[in-house]
């Protein structure tokens, strides 16, 4: 039997590195919704529009979204993965972010990708709104310090130059406009569990989200005998 997780959390606390990890493991199919929240930066900036443009909201309506097999996000067809990972598209994907017409969109084609089980999708409002009825809801957290320090060393292996202070002051800032926002904030839902990973290798991330879903499987599977 299969279930869905649902993995939210901060910016740069590793979602998407523990989903992805865990996916492979379970056998489960990851969304990495950010990457659609940034494939609307990607398109505004191609178009010059402006986050809260209508026309902006009307071309991501008009666009097909997808993922291809190592999880990288199609748009019309096309890998836009290596083009939306800076640190411009950051802040503007977080500011894009708080239309709703967008985040309705996206909230729509999201629940189509994953309308069976078996699916860990990973965001900021995955387990408030789009599958609020995910077996296993996880937070996922770290220290400010811990996550700057982590995007540093992904920026220096790429070799972007950058320095620490503007990664952890952009962090705190990404983390104000997700948490302050009026249309699905970032919240934690009662039901989640929560990873700190502060201290904590992917490995060891890996395997605690990991025994919490065998739990759950196992659980049910005695419940269903
Ligand atoms: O997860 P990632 O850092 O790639 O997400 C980029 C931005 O997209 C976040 O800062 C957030 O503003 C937005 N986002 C969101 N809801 C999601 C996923 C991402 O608002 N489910």
């Amino acid at each position: 039997m299969k279930i869905n997780i649902a993995i939210d959390g901060p910016s740069a606390s590793g979602k998407s590195t523990i989903a992805k990890a865990l996916a492979k493991r379970l056998n489960y199919t990851h969304i990495d919704t950010g990457s659609m929240y940034r494939a609307c930066a990607y398109l505004a900036l191609k178009h010059e529009l402006k986050p809260d443009d209508i026309e902006l909201v009307d071309l991501v309506n008009k666009s097909d979204f997808g993922f291809n097999e190592s999880g990288h996000i199609l748009l019309n067809g096309k890998d836009i993965d290596a083009k939306i990972r800076s640190k411009h598209v950051d802040l503007l994907t977080s500011t894009i972010a708080q239309n709703q017409a967008i985040r309705s969109t996206l909230v729509d084609m999201q629940q189509q990708l994953a309308n069976s089980k078996g699916f860990i999708l990973d965001g900021r409002d995955i387990g408030s709104v789009v599958l609020k009825d995910a077996e296993l809801k996880v937070f996922q957290t770290a220290s400010i310090e811990s996550r700057a320090k982590r995007r540093l060393a992904e920026y220096q292996t790429k070799g972007i130059d950058v320095n620490y202070q503007t990664i952890y002051d952009e962090i705190k800032l990404r983390d104000l406009q997700d948490r302050s926002r009026e249309h699905s904030p970032l919240i934690q839902t009662k039901d989640a569990k929560v990873l700190d990973t502060s201290d904590l290798t992917i490995e060891q991330s890996v395997d605690r989200v990991y025994t919490w879903a065998m739990e759950l499987i196992k659980e049910r599977r005695d419940t269903n005998d």
